[in-house]
């Protein structure tokens, strides 16, 4: 029960309740009445008012305030303007625009109407990754139908406010997430972030002035029109309002989508939502934020969950997945898994960021084998600041984040692997040996069969060894044997 108390549902709140293929469902939890409400009763600066007032910040990482990204939009002068929904979610881990986009469609669809109003656009993309099918199939059939209902299209409700919208595919790129990247891969250039200003805000989509928001973000206009910005500022910290939408993954017994105020603590989060570590083991981080963001430990657990404190202790909120670790995980092994992700998508368009990942990459590669020193811990931290500093978009700005948190708070692990050649988890097999201790070794010769490489030597009813030249430490003599004769160091 702790699980759901302490959630509130904005975003999610018709996931699971409505049925997503059916307009009227939606209408019926007083969909589309913000829209109505906006187009014949209020002017754009009273939409972005309240969208201001709200104190929505960008749920897709920057956590930008929305209301001022409309203002700034509205402002420009342009014969087309565009509203663009951020819908490729590319976060290891992450679901949360593919929830919201699969059980309640109309939301964002409703909301795009109400920024376009808003910034004067006539016109709205979505651009979604092609991996989400069913996400695709349900948005197109929301479009559908809410265009056949005279809800999108010409003269919404007898106003002078024209507004559609269309899909467009993106296709697996993780950079393609960032919004300039996402732009020119709509425009059928490749995917390639470029440096801001400008800010589509001002030159964007074919170049005209374009408001682009996440998906999670889309999904909280229509209650604050309905409900008001004090309503909605009720909720959360003094700078962060409303919820967030995490993806709660990892060792942790409860995984999957919460919704919790701004403000909530990693503890309640982790251990009253999420029911605590798994098998009962002991919590050793969580890293929030992403591959962009950053380890957070026990020390932080306190700490009230907002964009500035996340920042402020290292890590960063992100679009919301939340990866949990427990005494088993090595933090070495952790940012080199999440360097090798940022490595693989970095476009390449600049060299801190094309070159220095990989040298990142390798530095973390040669400690978990054993192979680093103490000045590889020079490097990498100069190394990551550099990069850091100098990439041209937020991928490369944010990819040392995992090795300057994890060498920050966990250096001794970093230590343990470059002095004493041990990994304190257990985790990096070049560190690891196996031994089989021969007061408990009775020869039943279980492991030898189990063997891959058969360098497991022993008569039977004799105490057996293992060579460890040729041992590849796959852990299937561990696992195997009965009588807890194997050791891993
Ligand atoms: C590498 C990278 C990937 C990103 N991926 C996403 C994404 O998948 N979805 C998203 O909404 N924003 C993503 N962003 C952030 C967008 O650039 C942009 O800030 C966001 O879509 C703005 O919407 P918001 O203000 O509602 O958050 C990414 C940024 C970077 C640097
Ligand atoms: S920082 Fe990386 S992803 Fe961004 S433009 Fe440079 S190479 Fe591309
Ligand atoms: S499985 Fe265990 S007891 Fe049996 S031979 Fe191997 S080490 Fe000895
Ligand atoms: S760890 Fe694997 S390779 Fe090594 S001795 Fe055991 S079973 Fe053989």
């Amino acid at each position: 029960m702790e699980a759901v108390k302490k959630q509130i549902r904005i975003a999610t709140r018709n996931c699971g309740f409505i049925d997503p293929e059916n307009i009227n469902e939606y209408i019926a939890t007083r969909g589309y009445e913000a829209l109505a409400d906006a187009v014949t009763n209020k002017t754009p600066a009273d939409v972005v008012n309240e969208i201001k007032k709200a104190g929505l910040r960008g749920r897709g990482g920057g956590g930008f305030p929305t209301g001022v990204k409309w203002e700034v939009a509205s402002k420009y002068q342009a014969d087309q303007k565009y509203v663009v929904c951020n819908a490729d979610e590319g976060d290891p881990g992450a679901f949360m625009d593919r929830a919201v986009l699969e059980g309640d469609p109309h939301s964002v669809v409703e909301a795009m109407a109400i920024c376009g109003y808003a910034i004067g656009a006539t016109k709205g993309t979505v651009y979604i990754r092609a991996e989400y099918p069913l996400a695709i199939k349900r948005l197109q059939k929301a479009i559908d139908d809410a265009r056949n209902l005279g809800v999108l299209g010409d003269n919404i409700f007898g106003s002078s406010h024209s507004f559609d919208i269309e899909l467009k595919y993106g296709a697996g790129a993780f950079v393609c997430g960032e919004e300039t990247a996402l732009i020119h891969s709509m425009e059928g250039e490749r995917g390639e972030p470029t440096t801001k200003p400008p800010f589509p805000a001002e030159s964007g989509y074919w170049g005209k002035p374009t408001a682009i928001n996440n998906v999670e973000t889309f999904a909280n206009i229509v209650p604050i029109m309905l409900k008001g910005a004090d309503w909605f500022s009720s909720i959360g910290t003094e700078k962060s309002k409303g919820t967030k939408v995490f993806a709660l993954a990892g060792k942790i017994k409860n995984v999957g989508l919460i919704e919790v105020p701004m403000g909530i603590t990693l503890n309640e989060v982790i251990f009253e939502i999420g029911g605590g570590i798994l098998g009962g083991k002991k919590f050793k981080a969580v890293q929030t934020g992403g591959p962009s963001g950053g380890a957070l430990t026990y020390k932080d657990l306190d700490t009230p969950i907002d964009y500035d404190n996340l920042i402020a202790k290292g890590s960063m909120m992100g679009s919301g997945g939340m990866i949990v670790m427990d005494e088993d995980d090595c933090m070495v092994s952790v940012a080199k898994f999440f360097l090798d992700f940022t490595m693989d998508e970095t476009c390449g368009k600049c060299t801190p960021c094309r070159v220095g990942s990989k040298r990142l990459y390798e530095m973390l590669e040669k400690i978990t084998q054993g192979k680093g020193t103490n000045e590889d811990i020079a490097r990498l931290k100069q190394l990551s600041v550099t990069v850091k500093d100098t990439a041209l978009c937020g991928l490369g700005q944010t990819m040392p984040n995992p090795i300057l948190s994890t060498m920050r708070v966990f250096e001794d692990e970093y230590k343990a692997h470059i002095e004493d050649h041990k990994c304190p988890a257990g985790v990096c097999s070049a560190l690891l040996q196996y031994t089989i201790v021969p007061e408990k070794c009775v020869g039943c010769t279980a492991c030898a069969r189990v063997c891959p490489v058969n360098c497991i030597s022993g008569k039977v009813k004799e105490v057996h060894t293992i060579d460890q030249k040729t041992c590849i430490k796959c852990g299937a003599c561990l696992e195997k044997c009965k009588f807890d004769a194997i050791t891993k160091q």
